[in-house]
């Protein structure tokens, strides 16, 4: 918990003395409720809101999503159910993105972000993070989709992969590792090797490996030594 006053001056924006003048003129409310003490504690996920905006997050958040199906990985689609639908609205207005993208019928981890530098660095094709999927395909998974994935499979527009990794697993499903992130990249790769996709949840991206005790559609902030991990990208 910490006071009203101090968590608007912490966003930067406003001096503890401006900050004070804005609650009692009755412009801050806190959780949608207008609050006119400037000592008032207020919970660290509480939504503060100045004039009805939020007041914008003061420090980078990043947050683990097991995204399930049938959200998309975008901040504002019309007509779609995007991934910051997931959140509560203490995480609304806050400029959280998703750093990547996964198709909407892809689940598994997304991390969610306002740290716009560290998502460019996770993201940038030179900086080839590794991204490990659980797929499952129509047909079998065996040896020579093995050896082609390691070698670079080239895609039906020409472009040929770096190698990646192919690790079968006993349930018939595999784990494909990429080290970069094209537009339905391990679809499009296996559909190369005529095994279409039927399922594809990612496990892994660069060191955060996917907490499988998060339900489908839930989130947590990332520990610090996870956050520790990331900032070393
Ligand atoms: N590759 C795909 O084809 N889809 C995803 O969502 C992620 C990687």
């Amino acid at each position: 918990m910490e006071r009203l006053d101090k968590r608007l001056s912490a966003t930067g924006r406003w001096s503890r003395k401006e900050a004070r003048e804005l609650i009692r003129a009755g412009r801050v409310s806190v959780s949608g409720q207008p609050c006119r003490i400037p000592e008032t504690k207020v919970g660290e996920e509480a939504p503060v809101t100045v004039d009805g905006a939020p007041i914008g997050a003061d420090r980078p958040i990043y947050l683990m999503l097991h995204k399930p199906a049938g959200v998309v990985s975008s901040t504002d689609e019309p007509g779609e159910r995007t991934v910051l639908d997931l959140l509560g609205p203490e995480h609304q207005g806050l400029g959280l993105f998703p750093a990547g993208r996964l198709d909407k019928d892809t689940e598994g981890l997304l991390l969610l972000t306002n740290d716009g530098p560290l998502a460019h660095r996770l993201l940038a094709p030179k900086s080839h993070v590794d991204k490990v999927y659980y797929v499952e395909v129509d047909g079998v998974l065996d040896q020579d989709d093995v050896h082609a994935i390691r070698e670079g499979v080239t895609l039906a527009d020409g472009y040929t992969c770096l190698p990646g990794d192919l690790e079968l697993l006993p349930d018939g499903g595999a784990h494909i590792t990429i080290h970069e992130g094209r537009y339905h990249q391990v679809k499009r790769m296996l559909a190369c090797r005529g095994k279409p996709v039927t399922y594809l949840k990612r496990v892994r991206f660069g060191p955060l490996e996917l907490d499988e005790g998060l339900p489908k559609g839930a989130w947590r902030p990332l520990s610090e030594a996870e956050e520790a991990l990331i900032s070393r990208q």
